[in-house]
């Protein structure tokens, strides 16, 4: 018999994921708290724009035709407990308002829901990215509260998917951590991704805490390169060298690599920022925050790229103020290929000369929805030439395909002053300067 699959929590990790499940052939029964989420996935859609995932969602959500009919959802837990073999929990583990912890209450409240409703043999697998130690609490949790005791197992199951490559991420994985107790949920896990595996993804089986530390690791490691060539950046500025050609000089050294290597405005989004930060507190409750102090060197190296790309701008204006300048804003997502402005360093950008009273227009190919309900008062233009239309000054802050392929002659046309600032280090320095624009990044020399 095949195993059956359940998901707990549809936002970003969870609709991937179950979409995914049923992909490989699994039946997959998901579950979320908030009503719409689950209406709009019936309908094939997603609350967020990830490439490729309403397609996927189409193909095995039930209801559609010529779907597998594979994916179904609910809301009732005793239906989840009865259906699945394995259960996935995919909910979020955002930053405690205020503090560098992160809040668990989604995860608890969800293994606290669930494990009553576990009658028989069942595991429970956790995705959440959580503080190493969770998931030996966890386990105790639902071993008391299952009606299945013993049987009733966790295991533990990060998950590493980008913004923007969900679906490849999750479908051919770089690697499958698995955190267990014993053979028969290293067993099941096997079983649940013969698929990936076989296709040559590496399959790592461990305890709870490493699977737990990996997760954290890799994305601290990840943080810790890119604030490491934004320092380089802040060296090449002061000494005239030019960041872009370290970057691509250093990475041909295999052991350093050319990824994660882009000097900027930063890294954001929902996990570098908030993952470093709980590793942090973690680290201390453990009595081992001397080992991970060089995170807040990374945490304000990243946050200082902000402020020195507003420096930047308004020195390229005259070192003045920015009232009665205006400052057309290319991106307000934390990265291309995303409608997600959380904690993004572009709309931080844009907000910071907003404050300062500069007259900001921003226009973002998918995140404007977003945009605009995080931060209502900033400008918005409906097209890059419009948010240009006028402006002493453009800002690239977030590096979509479309702001590369834009004509900077076109621009010419209707900004008021050729002067480009480009926070990614992603345009074509030669193109720009070609049709006449002053172009500036940071970490380069200015022509
Ligand atoms: C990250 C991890 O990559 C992923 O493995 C984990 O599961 C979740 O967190 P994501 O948040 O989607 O994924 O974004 P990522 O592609 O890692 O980019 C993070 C930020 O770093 C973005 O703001 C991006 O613009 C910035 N970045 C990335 C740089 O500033 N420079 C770079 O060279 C690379």
């Amino acid at each position: 018999m095949a195993l059956k699959i359940t998901v707990i929590g549809t936002g970003y990790l969870g609709a991937t994921h179950a979409a995914a499940m049923a992909e490989l052939g699994f039946e997959v029964l998901a579950l979320d708290v908030v009503r719409e989420k689950i209406e709009m996935l019936e309908r094939g859609e997603t609350p967020m724009y990830e490439p490729g995932l309403e397609e996927l969602l189409r193909r095995h959500v039930a209801g559609f035709e010529g779907s597998s009919g594979r994916l179904r959802f609910t809301q009732d837990w005793a239906e989840v407990g009865a259906f699945g073999d394995v259960h996935f929990v995919c909910v979020n583990t955002p930053q405690k308002r205020g503090e560098y912890a992160c809040d668990m209450s989604y995860v608890e409240s969800a293994i606290a829901s669930l494990a009553p409703h576990l009658e028989r043999p069942a595991l429970v697998v956790g995705k959440s990215t959580v503080p190493v130690g969770s998931a030996d609490r966890l386990a105790r949790t639902i071993t008391e509260l299952a009606p299945a005791g013993e049987d009733a197992e966790l295991a533990w199951n990060p998950e590493f998917l980008r913004e923007g490559f969900a679906v490849q991420d999750t479908l051919h994985p770089d690697r499958i951590v698995v955190g267990v107790r014993s053979e028969r949920a290293e067993r099941t896990l096997r079983e649940v991704y013969a698929g990936p595996v076989g296709e040559g993804s590496p399959f790592v089986v461990t305890d709870f805490p490493t699977s737990e530390l990996v997760k954290t690791s890799a994305n601290s490691f990840l943080a810790t390169k890119i604030s490491f060539i934004n320092a380089m950046a802040e060296v090449c500025e002061a000494a005239g060298g030019d960041v872009a050609m370290l970057a691509e000089a250093i990475g041909y050294d295999d052991r350093i690599g050319k990824k994660f290597l882009r000097a900027g405005i930063g890294f954001g989004g929902g996990c570098l920022p908030k993952d470093i930060r709980a590793f942090m507190a973690r680290a201390g409750e453990l009595g081992a925050d001397q080992a991970l102090t060089f995170l807040r060197e990374i945490d304000s190296i990243n946050m200082r790229q902000r402020g020195q790309m507003v420096e930047l701008a308004r020195q390229a204006l005259g070192g003045g103020s920015f009232l009665g300048k205006r400052v057309a804003v290319l991106g307000a997502t934390f990265k291309p290929d995303s409608d997600d402005v959380r904690d993004s360093p572009a709309l931080n950008v844009a907000g910071q000369i907003h404050l300062q009273g500069g007259q900001v227009t921003v226009y973002d190919p998918k995140g404007m929805d977003n945009a605009r309900r995080v931060f209502p008062t900033l400008g918005y233009a409906d097209t890059a030439l419009d948010a240009v239309r006028g402006a002493d000054v453009v800002l690239h802050l977030t590096e979509w395909r479309e702001f590369r392929e834009l004509d900077p002659a076109a621009l010419g046309e209707v900004a008021t002053a050729r002067l480009i600032l480009d926070g990614r280090n992603a345009l074509d320095p030669v193109l720009w300067r070609k049709a006449g624009w002053t172009y500036r990044a940071m970490g380069r020399p200015t022509a």
